[in-house]
């Protein structure tokens, strides 16, 4: 396969393919947290990863959602459409944890009566500060129409998320999403959703089942993230 590698991630590389709106992504067997500043290697975190962001946009796509997703071709690799990433972490909160409790001295845990969304400027430099609607605009990543469709999406996206989760006995607390403009110039959902870029919280236990366990050091995450494919192909057999 003729391929250049055009960036290389924390979590995954991304190649260029013989078709100009085609990209491959290369899951890594890597974990990081505090922007890059915890960095560990983690054998099988890329497959895992891979499988359980296939599933999770097949599945949405298959509700309608648009996304850049196409179809994983190997254990670590898959093909995604081509888009330009607009340089935004939209952040969707159900239930108060991580830097929300931090940020605003709400309890830990706490059931948000409403989803909150939250955004955060894409830039590793200045570590993806937290930023409004008013900076957005300023620093033109997106006019307000635009925003209003990623609010729109995000939305829409925490809906078919919860009902997903809840179906495995997982509570989704909140999570991560990234857009793109594809050929069309239409914003599409696009990176990955995995235990990665979620917390999911087992009903039944209250363990958490994603990267808290490595960014707080509670244990080894490959057999969470398994978990959490396992059910989620229980539930499509
Ligand atoms: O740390 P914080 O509470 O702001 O994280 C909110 C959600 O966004 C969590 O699900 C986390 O996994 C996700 N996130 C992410 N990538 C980042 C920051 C947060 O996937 N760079």
């Amino acid at each position: 396969m003729v391929s250049t590698i055009l960036y290389q991630g924390k979590a995954k590389n991304v190649h260029s393919t013989e078709d100009k709106d085609v990209l491959r992504l290369e899951y890594l067997d890597q974990a990081t947290a505090l922007n890059g500043k915890k960095k560990d290697a983690i054998r099988g975190k890329g497959e895992l990863n891979n499988q359980i962001t296939s599933l999770i946009f097949s599945e949405l796509t298959k509700q309608g959602i648009k996304n850049h997703w196409l179809e994983s071709i190997s254990d670590k690799e898959q093909l995604v459409k081509k888009v330009e990433i607009i340089p935004l972490e939209v952040v969707l909160r159900n239930i108060a944890t991580g830097s929300f409790t931090k940020r605003l001295g709400v309890k830990e845990g706490t059931k948000l009566p409403f989803p909150i969304i939250e955004f955060y400027y894409k830039d590793d430099e200045l570590d993806d500060p937290f930023i409004n609607e008013d900076h957005i605009k300023y620093l033109d990543i997106a006019s307000e129409s635009e925003v209003a469709n990623l609010k729109k999406q995000a939305l829409e996206i925490n809906q078919k998320l919860q009902e997903l989760f809840q179906s495995i006995d997982v509570t989704l607390v909140d999570f991560k999403l990234e857009f793109g403009k594809d050929t069309f110039n239409e914003i599409i959902l696009s990176d990955e959703i995995t235990p990665d870029t979620c917390r999911l919280w087992d009903q039944k236990t209250g363990q958490s089942l994603d990267k808290d366990i490595y960014r707080k050091d509670l244990g080894e995450i490959i057999p969470v993230y398994q978990e959490i494919l396992n059910r989620l192909e229980e539930r499509g057999e």
